[in-house]
């Protein structure tokens, strides 16, 4: 099996996990429940579950104590991208190749939509006490996750992203929000599937530092395919970043510079990944592959 036939059977593997623990369609807050799965079943990447499966594989990790963590992720995730796409927020009216929850759904279903996502999260991810009730891991994994949501992590990246709408930022500012936007979902998906497999808190540090920097370069890419990519390829939006005067990599750096960029974070975290006496071959292969995505 080629690399991309291996990579599209993992995502689908994935996915089958994530979709097993969504909401029932029912009761009086039907409407709710269909706007969550709305968004959560029209396809993307699945990368942050399929980061933390992978992640757990690296350390070991055997058994199901991961999948209801991976499903968790993908909520928050779905959640943030949600209430980014909202009026208030970026304005956009695709994603993942549909149009956005509140296009379809109104603004205030999306709104409640994007919570309900960010609280079933939790709900999920608790599942995993009544699975292993001796395991440890488990409330140090709900701590990670819980912080690189908040207010020093993805929301607070996302609050100073649009606070800075139309004014100029230095590298180094954007560099923060990037970090937190971005990274702080990507470091969660890595560190817990490591924690998960019983890692140790020094193995645990220099996977936040790999997922640190796939963050990085994840998010300096998407500002690439938001000026080089098509609505059709990346299924949101191209020019999103224009639209809202955001500066971005490719308005600091010139788009040769940012891809650059993206190819030397890249190949500094796949260094920090060779440097652990543990292998996974696929999970280098596609951080790799990262570096060249096209949606
Ligand atoms: C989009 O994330 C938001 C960013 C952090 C750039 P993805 O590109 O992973 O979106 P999906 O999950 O594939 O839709
Ligand atoms: C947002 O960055 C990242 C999130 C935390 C949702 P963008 O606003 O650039 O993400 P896209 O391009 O809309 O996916
Ligand atoms: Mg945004
Ligand atoms: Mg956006
Ligand atoms: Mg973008």
């Amino acid at each position: 099996m080629t690399f991309e036939e291996e990579l599209k059977k993992r995502s689908l593997e994935v996915q089958e996990i994530v979709y097993q623990y969504l909401p029932e369609e029912k009761g009086y807050q039907k409407l709710l429940l269909e706007a969550m799965n709305y968004s959560m079943t029209a396809g993307g990447k699945r990368l942050r579950p399929l980061l933390m499966q992978e992640t757990f594989r690296l350390f070991g990790g055997k058994g199901k104590i991961a999948e209801p963590f991976m499903a968790a992720i993908e909520m928050i995730h779905t959640h943030s991208l949600i209430h980014d796409d909202l009026p208030a927020m970026d304005n956009d009216e695709y994603r993942r190749g549909r149009k956005t929850t509140h296009i379809v759904y109104g603004e205030a279903m999306a709104i409640l939509a994007g919570d309900g996502l960010l609280n079933y999260a939790y709900e999920t991810a608790c599942k995993a006490f009544s699975m292993e009730p001796e395991n440890t891991n488990i409330g140090r994994a709900m701590t990670v996750l819980a912080k690189k949501t908040g207010i020093n992590g993805m929301i607070g990246g996302q609050a100073v992203d649009v606070q800075n709408d139309g004014k100029p930022l230095s590298e180094d500012m954007l560099d923060f929000i990037y970090r937190l936007k971005t990274s702080a979902l990507i470091e969660s998906s890595m560190m817990i599937g490591a924690i998960l497999a019983g890692a140790d808190e020094e193995n645990v540090s220099a996977v936040r530092s790999v997922a640190n920097d796939v963050g990085l370069a994840f998010q300096i890419q998407d500002d690439i395919l938001d000026v080089t990519s098509t609505r059709q390829e990346l299924g949101k939006p191209v020019n999103s970043d224009e639209k809202n005067h955001k500066t971005t990599y490719v308005t600091l750096k010139g788009l040769e510079e940012a891809g650059k960029d993206v190819e030397n974070i890249s190949h500094h975290a796949i260094d920090t990944l060779s440097s652990l006496p543990q292998e996974n071959i696929f999970l280098e292969k596609l951080i790799r592959a990262l570096i060249t995505r096209r949606n």
